[in-house]
């Protein structure tokens, strides 16, 4: 897998100018999206390359070699340095869009976050590099690929807010779907089965919009410790598909994984804004079931969520289409 940057400091005016210029764009969602987004994969990956860098022998195995401990801990800090710089840089974007900023702190805020970024692609795949340095214990080579997929989701999320794609007026969700799992590095614990979405056109940018956010919960939810009250074994699968309705003109995206399941207490109360179960204070969380729906809804669809605990989770909402020609018209 080759992990790319694909925009530079210049495209995130452009990127923000193509967001400012949608009807009712309002900056502050778009500066929110970006840190929330950012922001999630962000926080797991320094967690993870410090449980492997620092984490104790009797919960994480016994310490690897100081190379190894070297190379992750350098990620763990990228990521760290990342997190932290996430509030200034849309300090810096806020100020650039009131006319207010002088032109060498955007040049440089920006340039921090992509060279940061570039520098992270480096160390991709991460396994095999560390594997190269030193025997590991099997609970540190499941954080490297922890680590693994969420540098890879982090450089992925940069893109779908930065790079070109957000001045596409038509979308290929079946296409964005496949590059996805493409480049989705499977693991032992983590598996990505394939899809099978049928050939799908819109106007608006469903996979960033819903399916990505869908599978960012499979990803942080789904193998959750917390989230295991009836004891399954550490692994999971997931598979994303669609359905058609043609009576209805009507196409189903689901989501299923079998994972451990939405706890029982905030299950009826997942759509609302601010209901989580994630315990870092500093970002808002709580977002992305919300913002999923009020896109499905604001496209003429709808979203249900069932569980089972210790089985799994299914997640399926509706997409209208006009008509099909060889591919389903979406608005
Ligand atoms: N696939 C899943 N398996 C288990 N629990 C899930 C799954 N998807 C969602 N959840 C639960 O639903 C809650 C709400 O999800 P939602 O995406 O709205 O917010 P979040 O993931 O906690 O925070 P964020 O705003 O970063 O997305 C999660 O905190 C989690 O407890
Ligand atoms: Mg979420």
């Amino acid at each position: 897998m080759v992990l790319q940057v694909q925009f530079e400091a210049g495209d995130v005016t452009r990127a923000m100018n193509a967001y400012m210029r949608q009807q009712g764009a309002n900056l502050e969602d778009f500066l929110k999206a970006i840190e929330h987004d950012l922001g999630g994969p962000l926080f797991k990956l320094l967690h993870v390359g410090n449980d492997f860098a620092h984490g104790t022998p009797n919960k994480h195995g016994q310490f690897p070699n100081l190379h190894a401990r070297a190379y992750v801990d350098n990620i763990g800090t990228k990521a760290a340095l990342l997190y932290v710089s996430l509030k200034p840089f849309l300090g810096v974007l806020r100020r650039r869009q009131a006319g207010q900023h002088p032109d060498s702190s955007f040049v440089e805020g920006v340039g921090d976050l992509v060279s940061t970024l570039l520098q992270m692609c480096v160390y991709v795949p991460i396994t095999p590099q560390v594997e190269a340095l030193g025997e590991i214990s099997p609970e540190r080579a499941s954080l490297l690929r922890q680590a693994e997929l969420w540098t890879s989701l982090v450089v992925y999320t940069a893109n779908s807010f930065f790079s070109r794609r957000s001045e596409q007026d038509r979308y290929f969700l079946s296409g964005d779907v496949m590059t996805f799992a493409g480049s989705f590095p499977n693991t032992a614990n983590m598996y990505f089965d394939s899809p099978y979405v049928q050939p799908i056109v819109s106007q608006a940018d469903y996979f960033t919009h819903a399916v990505l956010p869908l599978i960012q919960n499979v990803l942080q939810h789904a193998l959750n410790p917390e989230n295991n009250i009836y004891g399954r074994p550490e692994s999971c699968f997931f598979a994303v598909g669609t359905k058609d309705d043609p009576a209805k003109k009507e196409l189903t995206f689901s989501i299923a994984d079998k994972g451990y399941g939405i706890r029982p207490e905030i299950l009826p109360h997942i759509f609302d804004r601010g209901v989580t179960t994630k315990p870092d204070r500093e970002t808002e969380h709580g977002i992305g079931l919300w913002s999923v729906k009020r896109f499905v809804e604001e496209h003429g669809g709808s979203i249900q969520a069932t569980t089972e605990l210790g089985k799994g989770t299914f997640i399926q909402f509706t997409i209208p289409y006009s008509r099909k020609e060889g591919h389903f018209c979406v608005q």
